[in-house]
């Protein structure tokens, strides 16, 4: 039985039914270490989602009590909590999206790549319960190192018989938030009305924020340019150096997710039009993951977007971007073929 079950009686299965009714898709989601930094906010910005009807928080601690919290709020989506390695599978059975935020953070002087050797186990796990029960959900993966998560969960569902390149997808989110509220900034706008691109991947150099594609239309001068492009690949670590130890960026991480699950739910409702960037199986260059813009729809990914015009400061930073992603990917991948 899952935790703080109101299932028991039927109760909440027929609430359920009724969202249904009234013409909710009612879209399952499981989030995996929702009882971490990112899993509560982000667990209670989904509860707030009138997209979802079922929300299942799994985690290998704490999770009774983040579910009985959460379970309180007065929105429809019904909460169930699954807790340790045993529950996995009745924590994945039968989601549409699965959004990943377990596994350790930073601390001040890592980088991301040095949490691999924790993440990668993790990561593999969750996937192989993914491939199991919930082969055809969409997947946001957010622990890191992205750069080399998402290769590993695409090895191991590929070695299940289930990869389905567009519905896995690294969430970069972040970078774009933190990109649209510099510029935002720096041009004295609402930060609502500021869309920059930011592609390649998520770690330092590989976070490529294309300034020269920003909406609106400006042109930065090389001294703006050098300030925002250092600022937003270093988003990150001015989190992890502020928080001294405490771990990392969490509850603008949190919002960054439920945006971007959000779009992934719209998507499958049946929007158009819906354009993010990700982390995604791609042919935009010759690596075989890259972020950029890519629209979403029914199946996951429709179309992964090419790159569009760069500008001399974008390319070098693009060979750079590239070299770096290139050694993550094969990290992963050689991980999980092992
Ligand atoms: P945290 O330590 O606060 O929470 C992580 C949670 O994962 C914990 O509750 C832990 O119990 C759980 N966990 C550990 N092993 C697990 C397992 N096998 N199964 C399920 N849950 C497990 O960390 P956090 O601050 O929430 O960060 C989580 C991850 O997200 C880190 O890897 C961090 O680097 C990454 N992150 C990514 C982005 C991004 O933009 N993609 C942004 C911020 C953080
Ligand atoms: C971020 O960009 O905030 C995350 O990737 C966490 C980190 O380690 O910086």
């Amino acid at each position: 039985q899952p935790l703080n079950s109101q299932m028991e009686d039927g109760s909440n299965l027929r609430r359920v039914n009724c969202r249904a009714k009234g013409g909710s898709p009612g879209f399952k989601v499981a989030i995996l270490g929702a009882a971490g930094g990112i899993g509560q906010p982000l667990a209670m910005l989904i509860k707030m989602n009138p997209l979802v009807s079922i929300l299942h928080l799994y985690d290998v601690v704490n999770t009774p009590g983040v579910t009985a919290d959460i379970s309180h709020m007065d929105t429809g989506a019904v909460v169930r909590g699954f807790l340790g390695k045993e529950q996995l599978e009745d924590a994945l059975t039968g989601m549409d999206l699965v959004i990943i935020p377990a596994g350790v953070p930073r601390k001040p002087g890592m980088t991301r790549d040095d949490l691999f050797n924790i993440n990668a186990g993790i990561v593999k796990t969750l996937c192989e319960g993914i491939a199991k029960c919930s082969p055809k959900a969409i997947v946001n993966l957010i622990s890191n190192p992205v750069n080399s998560t998402v290769p590993i969960a695409a090895e191991v569902f590929k070695k299940a018989g289930t990869f389905d390149p567009n519905r896995l997808l690294g969430v970069t989110m972040l970078d774009v938030v933190r990109a649209n509220t510099f510029v935002a900034e720096v041009l004295g706008l609402d930060p609502r009305d500021v869309d920059v691109p930011v592609v390649g991947g998520h770690a330092g150099v590989t976070i490529l924020p294309l300034l020269s594609q920003v909406k609106p239309p400006y042109s930065f001068t090389p001294k703006e340019i050098d300030y925002l492009t250092d600022r937003i690949q270093n988003g990150g670590t001015e989190v992890v150096e502020a928080k001294a130890g405490a771990g990392s960026a969490t509850l603008s991480m949190a919002y960054a997710a439920v945006k971007f699950a959000d779009a992934c739910l719209r998507a499958l409702r049946g929007d158009a039009g819906i354009v993010q960037c990700a982390y995604v199986a791609s042919q935009v260059t010759e690596l075989p993951f890259f972020s950029s813009k890519v629209r979403l729809g029914r199946g996951g990914v429709e179309e992964v977007y090419a790159l569009g015009p760069l500008n001399e400061y974008e390319r070098a930073g693009l060979e750079k971007a590239k070299k770096e992603l290139a050694a993550s990917i094969e990290k992963g991948v050689s991980f999980a073929r092992k």
